[in-house]
């Protein structure tokens, strides 16, 4: 019988071994077992094992060639079961798959072009509340300013002008829901305390989730009754419905699906854009290029979604952004049939870590890696789909089902703010990485912007 893989012993803790260290430092760890273990070995804590990859090949096998094999079942799934139910990020099997070909349609690329006003006017609206700080020159933190703006778009682009009223108390429960989130990963003793009886600590998440819950039913309920055809997110899911049997999602459904693109889709994009904002301040020549470029084609009528080809580089900077911090810097899964990877056995109930950071950041798949350029993501040498070291949105069946609206949500983002407004980190400020679910600026990013 093929052994497992082998294991990784250093750096490592005393007594927790070496998961301890990797817990607290793992963008720096992992590369650091990488080059000592190679690309397939294992990292044993003492509640579980996981085993880590970092080959492009091995990566395709898990992610893409035998993703039947491979399913989400870690904790922090565990945690965002709490928020999303089994809504397509928590689920698997055969329930996922229903449920994400009804789901589909609803994100096509060109059901998009029905979000783009929508999408354009919250950005405008966002950059210019910016205004005032820029006149007086005085500096912010941006993270939550980007934060909200996420959350916005994406409670309208779900409900439309159902929402208007309630746009910023549903944001409001979503980012305490999130920060629920991110404490039960940072502390994960909290999993011991009694989920139904509230606590200190439990009581505001519990709240937010029971007010989300009548919102989101609330709605569902009114559209089902009035039965009028709305053209946003939501009416795309209530529509949806499968060929052959003719059936739709129940509420419970609908509503674990909604939760879901809430909490995917809003803290993913406004971390990317935070780190973008973040490398353009900091890489003047890219700064230089992009502003020439936004200047040159911004469209005197105003920007319609037909213009947005003619940004080239602009798209460039978003993709060299999102490999240098990507905002889900790692995926993992659960073996759920014994398997083999390169040469080891990889026995069911295993689970496997794809550390999407290291494949972006590593010397062996790109020149100079540790440099941002956007013009590595040039028309004429941009890395082709495969071997897959480039996969910010994931790779294979499950991968980001957001991806062309995140795109062009950072797109606009990245149009609009730098065409209005210079943007300096504040003296001072480290900027460090904080990867939990999602890879953010642990300490926010305070900066300074100033009119152009
Ligand atoms: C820059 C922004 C984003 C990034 C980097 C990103 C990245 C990812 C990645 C890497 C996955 C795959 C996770 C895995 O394999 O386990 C994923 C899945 C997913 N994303 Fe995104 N995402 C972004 C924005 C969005 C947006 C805007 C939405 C919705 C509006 C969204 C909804 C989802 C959903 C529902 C899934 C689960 C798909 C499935 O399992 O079938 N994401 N995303």
């Amino acid at each position: 019988m093929k052994a497992l893989p082998p294991k990784a012993s250093r750096p490592g803790h005393w007594l927790f071994g070496p998961a301890y260290h990797a817990r607290r430092d793992p963008l720096r760890v992992i590369p650091q077992w990488i080059s000592t273990h190679g690309d397939i070995f294992r990292v044993v804590a003492p509640f579980g094992q996981a085993t880590i990859i970092a080959s492009p090949h091995l990566a395709q096998q898990v992610l893409v060639d035998r993703a039947s094999r491979y399913q989400q079942k870690s904790r922090a799934y565990a945690v965002l079961r709490i928020l999303m139910g089994d809504g397509l990020v928590t689920n698997s099997g055969e329930s996922w798959r229903r449920q994400r070909k009804l789901v589909q349609p609803a994100f096509h690329r060109r059901r998009l072009d029905a979000l783009f006003t929508m999408m354009l006017d919250r950005v405008e609206a966002c950059a210019a509340s910016l205004e005032k700080r820029a006149s007086e020159r005085t500096s912010l933190d941006v993270a939550p300013v980007l934060s909200q703006l996420t959350l916005d778009i994406i409670a309208r682009a779900m409900f439309g002008t159902d929402v208007q009223g309630a746009a910023a108390e549903v944001s409001s429960h979503i980012a305490t829901l999130n920060e629920f989130a991110l404490r039960m990963l940072r502390q994960p003793w909290l999993f011991l305390l009694p989920r139904r009886i509230p606590t200190p600590f439990t009581r505001p998440a519990v709240r937010a989730l029971r007010s989300m819950d009548s919102i989101v039913h609330g709605i569902i309920r009114a559209r089902r009754t009035s039965g009028a055809v709305h053209d946003d997110l939501l009416g795309m899911l209530l529509n949806a419905c499968e060929e052959d049997s003719g059936q739709g999602m129940t509420d419970e459904q609908l509503r674990d699906e909604v939760m879901t693109v809430f909490v995917a889709g809003h803290e993913t994009t406004a971390n990317a854009f935070a780190w973008l904002l973040y490398l353009v301040a900091t890489h003047p020549g890219a700064e230089e290029k992009l502003c020439r470029e936004i200047k040159a084609q911004w469209p005197e009528g105003g920007l319609t979604l037909e213009h947005l080809a003619a940004f080239p580089y602009a798209r460039q900077v978003i993709e060299e952004s999102l490999r240098f911090y990507p905002s889900i810097w790692s995926v993992g899964r659960r073996c759920t049939e014994d398997d083999e990877l390169g040469g080891f056995r990889i026995p069911a109930g295993m689970n496997v870590v794809i550390p999407i950071f290291y494949f972006h950041r590593s010397e062996r798949f790109w020149p100079e890696a540790a440099r941002f350029d956007p013009d590595r993501f040039a028309p004429d040498r941009r890395p082709p789909p495969e071997p897959l070291v480039y996969f910010p949105f994931g790779a294979g069946p499950r991968s980001c089902i957001g991806n062309h609206f995140a795109m062009q949500e950072l797109m606009l983002m990245t149009l609009v703010f730098f065409r209005r407004y210079r943007f300096a980190v504040e003296p001072g400020f480290e900027v460090t990485e904080d990867p939990l679910i999602t890879l953010r600026p642990k300490h926010g990013l305070r900066v300074r912007l100033e009119p152009r």
